[in-house]
């Protein structure tokens, strides 16, 4: 075939490549091959030198015409295809905007959270600080500076959580570390009389773990306020007026509170602390169990024996101390029936806080 009519077939063959591609990127395959490095026109502009010279200004002519041709086309179709796709990307990406919005749910603070920040405030506003403890403690600050006896039965592992140590020791898991999650709040009273010396006004909300099963009234894991309070002249009046203080702004103006003797290691006195029944106002209804009184929290004079540990002068200086059921004083006071409810994240129950 003669040059002329080989660069004919080209353009013709290119300009229908061209017509045919459907995007750009089918179009800049044709582009390369054609006008590319290796490309098939680009070839004959090549070898131009080798043609004939009578023939050359004739056939350089005709495919440098081929060369602009499928520029042209080329410019033209891309521009074209560019319109197109982008037409289709903002189709594709398009917003109605007349849509109506899908609402996000709005989280609530939590009860527990809630309970924990209103009896903070309470002691906050009587000069208390609030502080926090470790939730791994040893024996020594959940128990022995706290004053209970070696053999009481808390101490043993059907009731507290003993962590094994990461060398794998068996003996501890058995039972002989005496590392664990903190079974009370009580042991920030020893850290808080360790690092600073009174007068001491102090309260500390946190969890505690214990081996429950969770049911209605348990939960393995759940949480307690501290209190402790050390000063020159603090009396059992202190703290009675204390803690009916707080019990009538928690659960109403109209309660009652009654102080019922009872045994914390790290108290003496110790005193158990009912209200009085917000169902029946003491009369005695199912609720109360017929008692007319609900129990809220314990608590007590410090020991002296705990003084001992934390080198505190038990003859110039006396306090009290309190521990308080925070998922009780909700249970109590918003009549959850069963404490599982607390953890279950059920919003319909959450949202009513
Ligand atoms: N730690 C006790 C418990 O878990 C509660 C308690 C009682 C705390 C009396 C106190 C206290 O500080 O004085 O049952």
């Amino acid at each position: 075939m003669a040059l002329v009519d080989e660069l004919t077939e080209l353009r013709e063959q290119t300009l229908a490549a061209i017509a045919e591609a459907r995007d750009t990127s089918a179009l800049e395959q044709v582009r390369v091959s054609v006008l590319g490095k290796k490309g098939t026109l680009t070839g004959y502009l090549r070898s131009m030198g080798q043609i004939a010279k009578e023939e050359r200004a004739a056939v350089g002519k005709m495919a440098n015409d081929v060369r602009r041709a499928v520029e042209e086309a080329l410019d033209a179709s891309k521009a074209n295809l560019e319109r197109q796709e982008l037409l289709a990307k903002m189709d594709a990406e398009a917003v109605d905007v007349t849509l109506p919005g899908r609402a996000q749910q709005q989280g609530t603070r939590h009860l527990i959270n809630a309970i924990i920040e209103e009896v903070s405030d309470i002691f906050l506003g009587m000069g208390y600080s609030v502080v926090t403890g470790p939730e791994a403690e040893t024996d020594y600050y959940n128990f022995e500076a706290l004053n209970a006896p070696a053999d009481h039965p808390s101490r043993g592992m059907q009731d507290t959580f003993y962590l094994v140590d990461r060398s794998g020791d068996v003996s501890r898991v058995r039972g002989e570390s005496d590392v664990l999650l903190r079974s009370q709040t009580s042991g920030v009273q020893v850290h808080t009389m360790e690092e600073n010396r009174p007068p001491l006004y102090i309260i500390s909300p946190g969890k505690v773990y214990r081996r429950d099963v969770a049911d209605p009234s348990h939960l393995p894991q759940f949480h307690q306020i501290e209190g402790l309070v050390v000063d020159e002249g603090i009396t059992f009046g202190d703290l009675k007026g204390t803690l009916d203080y707080m019990c009538k702004r928690i659960f109403g103006e109209d309660r009652k509170t009654r102080f019922r003797a009872h045994y914390f290691p790290f108290t003496e006195p110790s005193a158990e602390v009912d209200v009085s029944c917000g169902i029946c106002h003491g009369e005695g209804c199912r609720f109360c169990k017929g008692t007319g009184w609900i129990e809220v929290l314990g608590c007590g004079m410090v020991d002296p024996n705990v003084y001992g540990f934390v080198d505190i002068d038990p003859e110039k200086y006396s306090g009290f101390a309190f521990g308080i059921g925070v998922e009780r004083i909700a249970a109590l006071k918003y009549n959850v029936p069963d404490l599982r409810m607390l953890l279950d994240g059920d919003m319909r129950f959450l949202r009513q806080f």
